[in-house]
Formats: C-alpha cells, structure tokens, sequence
C-alpha cells in the first residue's frame, strides 16, 4: 500500500489507473479508524478496481473553539489498519497541499440540507466539508466516494453538491455500524470518560424506543420527538441538542408521520459531541 502526501505524487500514481480505465473507489476519512470506515473500505473494495482512502483533518470544517487541534490523530495506526482492510492508496496531505496560499473558494450549499440539525450549532462545518470533499473529488477523479450514513446531514449535503454540480462520481451511503451496546462508531467516542461512554448508548435506545413505538402505531411526529427528548434527557450526563424527524427529502417530517423518516439526535456527553441517527419506513395506510 502506498502512502502519499503530495498532489504531485497523487497524480503520479493514479495516472496509470486513469489511463487504463480502472474504476477508483474514494473513502474520504479524518482518520482515526474504526470499524465504521473499514466498512466503507469493505463496500468500495467490492465495487473498484482500485481503492483510495484520503486521511485529512480538514481545518475547514472545524469552527472557533471546536476541537480541530485535539482531533485524534494516528497515520501509523491508521496505515495498518487500512493496509489490513485492503486499501491501494492513503492519500495523507499537508494542509497546504489542498489549501495552497490564496486559496479563496469555497462550496456551500444553502438549501433544506444545511438547514437546522448540526449546521444550527456548527457554522460554517458544512461549506468546509463540501469544499474538501469537491476538492478531493477533483483530485482522485474516482467512479464512486464512500461516506457513512451516521452523518446523515452530511451525507445528504454531499449528495446535494453532487447533484447541483452534476459532479460525476457517484456518491454511496453505507450502513451506520454500532458497538455491541448500540453506540454508533465514531472516532470521537475516544474522548469519552468511562461512566460518559457507558451513558452514551442511550442515543441509540432513545431511537430504537421511538422506532418501537411507530411500528405499533404511533404516527405523531411531535410524541415521537418528545418520547427520543424525555429518554435521552433522563441519562444526568447527557446534554441533548436536537431530536429531529425529516422527511426523504430532508425537509421537517410530516406531523402526521408518513413514508421514509430520518430521526436524529445530537447530544454533548462532557466534551464529545455525538450524533446519531435512523431511517423508519412508514407504510401507507
Ligand atoms: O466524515 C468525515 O470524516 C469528514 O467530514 C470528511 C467527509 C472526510 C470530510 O473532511
């Protein structure tokens, strides 16, 4: 497996493939593996010829005050890791390699996508992920990019892009993957104390109650809503910030639930912030 950390030598390795037709498969990372990114590794190995995974910390998308410094960060683990799992190529650039000095463009998208959820609390976060992501798009020129449905909104915003921009690769979600207690993967657990990290699995419950209680009928989008805030809100080390029930096309869910429903949750246990997240598929009736 190669590691490179220039444009230059990106280019230079993927010139070949490109030249041969190859199919390239993107799984765009901060690092700081875990099980969740091996999977994506795992789907875009299945359907590529090749796979490249980017490892960037992408200053953009952090916001004053957020921890882009503390961020984790481990290239060696990382490397083996990702060699293990079947990884072609890491792509691993200096900051100044994606954002060379003057650089002055940025993506933003400004529909439903971007509205509420965690662009209320986190400005700005999105229209650095867009940019990062259009720029690593445009590098790797891959045939597919991976990225994990546990950030839903994020996921959605990419797609989104993706669309408006007509941008060519296509842009594949992959399933949220969880701890035996149903914690979802995320690099940020690591910052979890002990007793934070055996509360934290009640994002998860709370959901899983709300997904018990439509499929025996409840259809209130407004209950649903209040029974994920009261059962995440019991948990004394939790800090909820959002319960949210959207609609397929990311839009406010109906009051009367109906059709494919995201819920998701954001809460602050001490200095991590968690997210998560589910997709109930409400029949007609
Ligand atoms: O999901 C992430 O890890 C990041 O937001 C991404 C997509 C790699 C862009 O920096």
């Amino acid at each position: 497996m190669k590691v490179l950390e220039t444009v230059l030598d990106l280019n230079r390795y993927l010139a070949p493939y490109h030249r041969a037709g190859k199919s390239i498969g993107l799984v765009p990372t901060m690092g700081s593996l875990h099980a969740g990114h091996l999977s994506l590794v795992a789907t875009a190995r299945a359907d590529n010829d090749i796979v490249v995974m980017s490892i960037f910390v992408n200053p953009t998308q952090f916001a004053p005050g957020e921890d882009f410094e503390a961020y984790p960060r481990d290239l060696e683990r990382d490397t083996e890791l990702a060699a293990e799992a079947g990884v072609d190529a890491i792509f691993a650039p200096l900051t100044a390699e994606l954002y060379p000095p003057g650089f002055s463009t940025f993506i933003d998208v400004v529909g439903v996508e971007t509205s509420g959820m965690c662009a209320a609390s986190r400005p700005g976060h999105f229209r650095g992920v867009t940019t990062v992501v259009d720029i690593l798009l445009n590098l790797v020129r891959p045939a597919r990019a991976y990225f994990g449905q546990k950030d839903a909104q994020q996921l959605a915003v990419i797609r989104r892009m993706a669309s408006d921009l007509a941008l060519v690769p296509e842009i594949v979600g992959c399933p949220i993957v969880r701890e035996p207690d149903g914690l979802a993967l995320s690099s940020r657990n690591a910052y979890l104390s002990p007793p934070e990290r055996s509360a934290a699995p009640v994002l998860y419950q709370a959901l899983r109650v709300a997904r018990d209680a439509i499929e025996s009928g409840q259809r209130s989008r407004d209950k649903i809503i209040t029974m994920v805030e009261h059962h995440i809100t019991a948990e004394p080390l939790a800090k909820l910030e959002y319960v949210e029930a959207r609609n397929a096309a990311g839009q406010e869910a109906p009051s009367i639930l109906t059709g494919e429903i995201l819920l998701a949750v954001a809460a602050r246990f001490g200095t991590s912030r968690l997210i998560d997240n589910i997709i109930v598929e409400i029949e007609e009736t």
